[in-house]
């Protein structure tokens, strides 16, 4: 009648694939207990790490679980707990992992009715609460494990792409808070199509170099020149700590979500751990403080 969940924080976008290319991380997220209650409706009774509201229209978790509920006659309720690890405004999926996790939990203590594509579905609420836009590109790899695609919103179709076995990523968060949504209101709703040809280019260079475990065409795909060049401003030392990366031997190296996270892919635990070295050697000058996360991808 209950269910413990570790919720993953996750990469998306990964640096091309805005709103489209999202990884999993296996080694950094929230948990989360949800059990069955005799009152009905979704009742969030505890959270922990984090200063968010237990209201459940208020709470991107709250918000998921009710969308959930509300598309199916349930004689029982749920209360859940939230024991936050990823901080909000890191950009590594942190209100998407509490979303995931919401929806995953409630649909196994319900039997498993839902596909994972309609708990994406649900889930997508949570972030709408969060950020203003639905987006998928989070809660699809924190629900879906590995890279994750989002083909198309209307209809959503969502795929799973494989990961070569030696690809790591490292994240270094700067301690700065940025929000989504205002990461979002920077953007321009309108892209010259030389920046198109480029990106979908990368695009589909990256998916093939997953597919074909082809590292060097991987490197040569991670590049973001729409979005990254506008939100990059929003980040301390956001040039040099990629230069660092990339100079290290990093494949590639972007903005982690809406940031702050900075991420950079390895191939090899060994290079990806000298690349956060690297990262880190910027920040420490620069008085900045950061966390950083290294995980198999
Ligand atoms: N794809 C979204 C964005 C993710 O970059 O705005 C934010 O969590």
């Amino acid at each position: 009648n209950e269910i413990r969940l570790f919720c993953p924080a996750t990469i998306a976008n990964v640096a091309c694939g805005f709103d489209v290319l999202g990884v999993c991380l296996d080694t950094v997220g929230d948990e989360m207990l949800i059990r069955k209650s005799p009152i009905k409706g979704i009742r969030i009774t505890k959270i922990t790490g984090a200063n968010l509201p237990l209201e459940t229209t208020k709470n991107v978790a709250g918000v998921a679980a009710q969308s959930l509920l509300d598309s199916l006659e349930c004689p029982y309720g749920f209360e859940i707990e939230i024991y936050k690890k990823i901080k909000a405004g890191s950009g590594i999926g942190s209100s998407a992992a509490s979303a995931a996790g919401a929806v995953f939990g409630i649909n196994h203590l319900l039997g498993s009715p839902y596909t994972q594509t309609q708990l994406i579905a649900f889930a997508m609420q949570g972030e709408a609460l969060a950020s203003g836009a639905p987006h998928a590109d989070n809660v699809a790899p924190a629900l879906m494990g590995g890279f994750t695609l989002v083909r198309s919103y209307t209809p959503l179709d969502v795929l799973s792409l494989p990961s070569p076995e030696h690809l790591f990523a490292t994240v270094i968060h700067p301690q700065i808070e940025v929000k989504t949504a205002d990461a979002r209101a920077v953007l321009k709703q309108q892209i010259p199509l030389a920046k198109a040809i480029q990106q979908w280019g990368n695009l589909g260079g990256l998916v093939s170099g997953l597919y074909e475990k082809d590292y060097d065409l991987i490197a040569r795909s991670l590049e973001d020149v729409i979005v990254e060049p506008i939100r990059s401003v929003l980040i301390p030392g956001f040039k040099e700590v990629k230069e660092a990366a990339l100079k290290q031997g990093a494949l590639g190296s972007g903005i982690s979500g809406s940031g702050p996270s900075i991420f950079a892919l390895s191939k090899g635990k060994e290079q990806a751990i000298a690349v956060g070295e690297a990262m880190q050697r910027v920040y420490t000058p620069m008085g900045v403080a950061f966390d950083i996360h290294i995980s198999r991808i």
